[in-house]
């Protein structure tokens, strides 16, 4: 199979799951519109964040890495009507265009966006020790995985989910020339996930239209 036999995959999933969505597509289209890169989660794995928070019961979510709003949007619709959804992002037009795509949504209730750089953002949430998340999805610059692995265990709470993006993309397929601080940073995320004993944790491959990633789930202890 190659990448673009994948999109068939995406296609069949959301025929079958997903039906016409206007307020998700606005988002994108909203996003697209302001320049915003296109790398925001498929329709598919915001389901899977859907299902993952309602899994957990979540009433309160961490999401490091917001672009456009786009799987804020899934996260924060498994919420409760008082449930909270906080979201880092460090560049303050991807924050403008995420909280009205969130607004839109009939979501802004329940969503924060705090612009800053996540791990600035990161030390404040434990900082304040307010009530620790039931799940975290880290989404933010692959570098920066390692420091966020540290702090979403540290703000989880016991049989809560850390929920990571992009990790198998650029770690399970080699390639040397390829290495950077992103890659190095998805490695030693894996690694240590895999090391760690307060955790039980894997990493699922998905496929897709954008070919092939995955995602890191660890389940806190
Ligand atoms: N979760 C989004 C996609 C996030 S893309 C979705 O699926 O819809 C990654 C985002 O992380 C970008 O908006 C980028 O600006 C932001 N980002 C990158 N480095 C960051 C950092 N150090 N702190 C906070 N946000 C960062
Ligand atoms: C890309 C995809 C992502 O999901 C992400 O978080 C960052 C970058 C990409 O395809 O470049
Ligand atoms: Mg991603």
């Amino acid at each position: 199979m190659n990448d673009n036999q994948f999109a068939v995959v995406d296609d069949y999933i959301e025929d079958l799951f997903l039906g016409p969505d206007p307020v998700l597509e606005a988002a994108l289209a909203d996003a697209a519109a302001a320049g915003l890169p296109t790398i925001h989660v498929s329709p598919a794995q915001g389901s899977l964040l859907r299902l993952l928070a309602l899994a957990v019961g979540a009433r309160r979510v961490l999401e490091i890495g917001t672009l456009g709003g786009y799987s804020a949007i899934w996260l924060a619709r498994a919420l409760p009507a008082d449930g909270r959804l906080i979201t880092l992002e460090r560049e303050p037009r991807h924050a403008e265009v995420a909280r009205a795509n969130l607004a839109r949504a009939g979501l802004a209730d329940r969503v924060e966006v705090r612009v800053g750089p996540a791990a600035e953002g990161l030390a404040a949430l434990a900082r304040a020790g307010d009530a620790p998340f039931d799940l975290v999805f880290i989404d933010a610059d692959k570098a920066g995985y390692p420091d966020y692995l540290d702090w979403s265990l540290r703000l989880t709470r016991p049989g809560g989910l850390i929920v990571a993006d992009n990790v198998l993309r650029r770690a399970a397929i080699a390639v040397p020339e390829d290495d950077d601080a992103d890659a190095d940073g998805i490695r030693r995320f894996n690694a240590r996930l895999a090391a760690e004993p307060r955790v039980t944790a894997t990493l699922l491959p998905t496929v897709g239209r954008k070919g092939l990633d995955g995602l890191a789930l660890a389940w806190v202890h």
